[in-house]
């Protein structure tokens, strides 16, 4: 999803600097996984601050680690290569990791300091540039975003001073009953120059309720020697809030998922039901593209114009032709080409291809397959390791097989090919292009192309079995009075 108003990303801004905080343990998560890593919108909630911080194209990234290490950078790695990486030692405390953090840039850098927290991931590339630019056109020493908030439970308080400015910082669990009657919160997010924060940092001790280092008591520090402070409210308080637990988490992503639903209808997008369609931050969609209620789109997935997807789909990593139909389908890393159609219930598993204007239908499942231009897979089938050429169509209830109990075998079915329905394709087998096979044809051997192939056994009718071995049942009185019928009609 591209942002609203960003700042330019284009040109490196060499007097800012950004210091990801992701050290913390996370306890409120109740997880074994850390929880700058747990996802919404298909990313973890650290790799939207870092997409956050890479939009403000600063001179240095760095991220403060320690709870968890090893899989958070290996995370990091992955999502964002080129930023620092540094270790928060064990003096805990947001504190702590700013001066960690600190210690990592160049020692001749003198510019501005942006420092984020990795638990909190709405906030936007233009926001933080309208707190920079705030900042940058003021005096003073630190500039912080605030929100007044309904409920400032848990958060720090913006005690001001009679000036207006922002006198200190006091943490709910340091606050007094009166300082906890602010509704003015600390969002955690700031913009300093660097000298003061690397001056008074050193500074700071642990003598509160968490026995932490408080990067928040940088703030008194700051007023103790003259400098101001200031802090800028933004409107919307969802934006700074931070996800602690998971309850935030689900409200988080279904706040995310409002804006990213938002900006792809206002790039022409339909969506029948808001609520229940869930679009990834990396998905990609074009102009008139259609999402029935019930619609997942996950990862990398993108959808061309025209294409109409859902109701109850989920397609991840997948890609959709223009003028497509999918109904009622699981796809995973698909591509289903221009005019095709899919579904309803069909389930797309890696590796599958589906040709312009071919069709996987009710109840198919797929794998590992080419299914050709034009050509159709339409009803109760199997199809994996597969090739099928163009304007094939492969019959109701057809299954290849496969898997030999050892390897995995490939099948090959050309072009134009008529196939019965309930055939075993018994791989590896070949059908040749424009051949013929019967319906319940069990195809071990390659048909040549123009040939129709059947292997079943001749049909052999036991005349009056039913009246000699089930006398007396239903299907016995039901064949007599049939056979009754015939001679009269015969007699007639
Ligand atoms: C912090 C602020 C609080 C603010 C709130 C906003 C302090 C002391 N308090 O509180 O004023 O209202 O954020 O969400 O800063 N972290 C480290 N190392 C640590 C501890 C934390 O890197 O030793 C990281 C965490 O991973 C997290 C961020 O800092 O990304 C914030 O830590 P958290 O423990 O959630 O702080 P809060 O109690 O929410
Ligand atoms: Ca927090």
């Amino acid at each position: 999803m591209t942002d609203r108003s960003t700042p330019d990303p284009s040109t490196t801004d060499t007097r800012l600097a950004v210091i990801v905080l992701a050290a913390g343990q996370g306890t409120r998560m109740k997880s074994s996984r850390p929880k700058v890593l747990h996802t919404l919108a298909g990313r973890s909630l650290l790799g939207h601050v870092l997409v956050t911080a890479g939009r403000l194209a600063p001179a240095h990234v760095v991220a403060v680690v320690r709870h968890e290490r090893d899989s958070v950078i290996a995370h990091i790695s992955d999502v964002m290569p080129d930023i620092l990486v540094v270790d928060q030692d064990d003096i805990p405390g947001t504190g702590r990791a700013v001066e960690v953090g600190i210690a990592a840039l160049p020692a001749d850098f003198d510019g501005d300091v942006v420092v984020v927290s990795g638990d909190v991931p709405l906030l936007d590339a233009a926001t933080l540039g309208i707190l920079i630019d705030t900042h940058r056109a003021g005096s003073a020493a630190a500039t912080l975003l605030s929100a007044v908030m309904d409920d400032a439970t848990g958060y720090g308080r913006v005690v001001r001073a009679s000036d207006g400015e922002v006198d200190r910082i006091v943490e709910q669990k340091d606050a007094t009953d009166d300082e906890l009657t602010i509704t003015e919160i600390n969002s955690g997010t700031y913009v300093f120059r660097v000298g003061p924060l690397r001056d008074q940092l050193p500074k700071v001790g642990i003598e509160n309720a968490q026995k932490e280092k408080y990067l928040t008591d940088v703030v008194a520090l700051l007023r103790g020697i003259g400098e101001t402070v200031s802090a800028l409210p933004v409107r919307e308080g969802w934006m700074v809030s931070g996800v602690n637990d998971r309850v935030q988490l689900a409200e988080a992503a279904r706040r995310m998922n409002e804006l990213i639903v938002r900006h792809w209808q206002l790039e022409g997008v339909t969506v029948d039901d808001p609520a229940t369609t869930w679009i990834d931050a990396d998905v990609t969609l074009a102009e008139d593209v259609q999402l029935l209620p019930g619609t997942q789109l996950k990862g990398a997935t993108k959808i061309d114009s025209g294409a109409i997807v859902g109701p109850d789909t989920t397609l991840v990593d997948t890609e959709v032709g223009a003028n497509a139909r999918v109904s009622r389908t699981d796809a995973t890393l698909a591509v289903i080409g221009a005019g095709a159609s899919v579904g309803p219930f069909a389930y797309l598993r890696p590796g599958t291809y589906l040709g312009a204007d071919g069709k996987i239908g009710t109840f198919v499942e797929t794998k590992n397959s080419t299914i050709g231009a034009g050509s159709k897979v339409p009803h109760l089938s199997y199809i994996g390791d597969t090739e099928v050429g163009e304007q094939s169509n492969v019959g109701a209830g057809t299954i290849t097989a496969n898997y030999d109990g050892v390897n995995k075998n490939r099948t090959v079915v050309g072009s134009h090919v008529r196939s019965g329905s309930h055939n075993v394709f018994v791989a590896p087998v070949r059908i040749g292009d424009g051949a013929y096979t019967g319906a319940g044809t069990v195809v071990r051997k390659d048909v040549p192309p123009g040939a129709l192939a059947i292997n079943v056994a001749p049909q052999r009718n036991m005349a009056g079995w039913v009246e000699a071995n089930r006398a007396g049942t239903a299907a016995a009185k039901a064949a007599a009075a049939a056979s009754d019928d015939d001679s009269e009609s015969q007699a007639k």
